[in-house]
């Protein structure tokens, strides 16, 4: 089999790529291990910086997102026993908008299928071979249990994390920077109502809480935890005892509980790759750079990275230019260094270190208090969360 641009991994950054060259008029092939299913009903993030939505829309995917996501236009932080907004609005005149990672990936998928696109589900033992030759492959056995190789101009490693594509760049060439934060998320989506229309950002004594929402009948909620959780250890009515205590205001109101839809624990730390290239094999999203999930930067990066891909990419096989691929990782890593310096500062400052003293712990307060009432201090982050503009 061949194509010009073979795509390992169905996340966000591997099927928007995949549709960003079909509208560029460039083939791919996507390979996938996990079934159609599986990656439809994988829960993850939820918020879309402003730049990625006006992204989503110019490319034809916008309708579902402007029909069913939820415009938010600040979110809160909550520390010394009140809440503090942060108005996207009045300071920046934007929003950002609240649409399961899950329905981008259901949308992506449909427009896929639609233009005819080719995506390989349940495909394993996924390999990649002569990177540093004008025509790489891309080795696999397929749904049935075939043999079959996919030769291409270049290959897009859009494998998440714990992907191939990484560990396969010699160790010589890549550099990882890693950071491992002593905490982790429990996550929760529950069929409760939310009881107000905008995120909130908890620091309390007992530890952070994140409390978001899907839709108008289902809340998302994620409370700090320590990173070798057992989930058995968290029946339902202790995850809710906790965040009642953690959100406790006086006069402020208390989450609606329901039934628990999903829930998981994910670990936190901070990576980069530099750079995101070997040869003929690029990384992006997840595959080149992790971030804590307390800035919502993961998916938002990941795009911003297919984004250049998909230009640069272009570039090459169509009109044989160079010079995008080449200045492919360090345009990309500029943008990646900035969200792993947000989602670290906005991490550092709303959790709990259990190994914290008491002097940190008065420059965390600070630093709220001083972000909650400072015009500049509440703009940066402001600026920040909504998401830079892509160039
Ligand atoms: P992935 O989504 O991980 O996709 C990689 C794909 O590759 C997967 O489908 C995988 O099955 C496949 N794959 C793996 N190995 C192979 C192989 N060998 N061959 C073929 N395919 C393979 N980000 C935000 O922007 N905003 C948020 O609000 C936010 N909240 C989050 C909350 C939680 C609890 C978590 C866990 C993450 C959150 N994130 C958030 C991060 C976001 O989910 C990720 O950054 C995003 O999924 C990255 O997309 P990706 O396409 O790079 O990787
Ligand atoms: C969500 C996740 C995040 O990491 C975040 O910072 C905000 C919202 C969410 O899943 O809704």
């Amino acid at each position: 089999m061949r194509t010009q641009v073979a795509i390992i991994g169905a996340g966000p950054a591997g099927l928007l790529l995949s549709h960003l060259l079909h509208l560029r008029g460039v083939e791919s092939v996507v390979l996938e291990t996990r079934s159609r299913e599986y990656v439809e009903k994988r829960v993850r993030a939820g918020v879309l910086e402003y730049p990625t939505t006006e992204l989503l829309r110019e490319v034809g995917l916008g309708e579902r997102m402007d029909a069913e996501g939820l415009v938010h236009h600040g979110i809160s932080l909550r520390f010394d026993g009140a809440d503090h907004r942060i108005g996207f609005d009045d300071l920046l005149g934007k929003s950002i908008t609240v649409y399961g990672q899950q329905e981008v990936v259901k949308d992506l998928i449909a427009a896929r299928l639609r233009d005819g696109g080719e995506l390989r589900f349940e495909v394993s033992e996924t390999t990649v071979h002569d990177v540093s030759s004008d025509h790489p492959r891309v080795t696999f056995t397929d749904a049935a249990g075939v043999a079959s190789e996919l030769v291409c101009d270049v290959i897009a490693g859009c494998d998440g994390f714990h992907g191939i594509s990484r560990p396969s760049i010699p160790e010589a060439v890549l550099t990882g920077h890693e950071h491992i934060y002593p905490f982790a998320w429990l996550g929760i989506l529950a069929k409760a109502a939310p009881v107000r229309d905008e995120l909130v950002y908890t620091r309390s004594e007992r530890g952070f809480t994140l409390y978001s929402m899907r839709s108008p009948e289902i809340t998302r909620l994620y409370l700090q935890v320590s990173p070798d959780t057992d989930l058995t250890e968290w029946p339902d009515d202790r995850i809710w005892a906790e965040l009642h205590a953690r959100m406790a205001i006086d006069g402020g109101e208390q989450v609606n509980e329901g039934p628990l839809l999903e829930k998981s624990v994910t670990p936190m730390r901070s990576f980069v790759a530099s750079p995101m290239r070997h040869g003929r094999l690029f990384l992006a999203g997840d595959a080149a750079h992790i971030v804590p999930p307390t800035g919502a930067k993961g998916m938002n990066l990941a795009i911003a990275d297919v984004k250049l891909l998909a230009e640069a990419f272009t570039a090459l096989l169509k009109d044989n230019r160079s010079e995008l691929v080449e200045s492919y990782s360090d345009t990309a890593l500029r943008r990646v260094w900035r969200a792993e310096h947000f989602s670290w500062f906005m991490t550092s400052m709303l959790h709990l270190d259990p190994a914290a003293d008491e002097f940190q712990r008065q420059l965390q307060l600070s630093q709220l208090r001083y972000t909650a009432s400072s015009t500049a201090a509440a703009t940066s982050l402001a600026e920040n969360y909504v998401g830079l503009p892509f160039s």
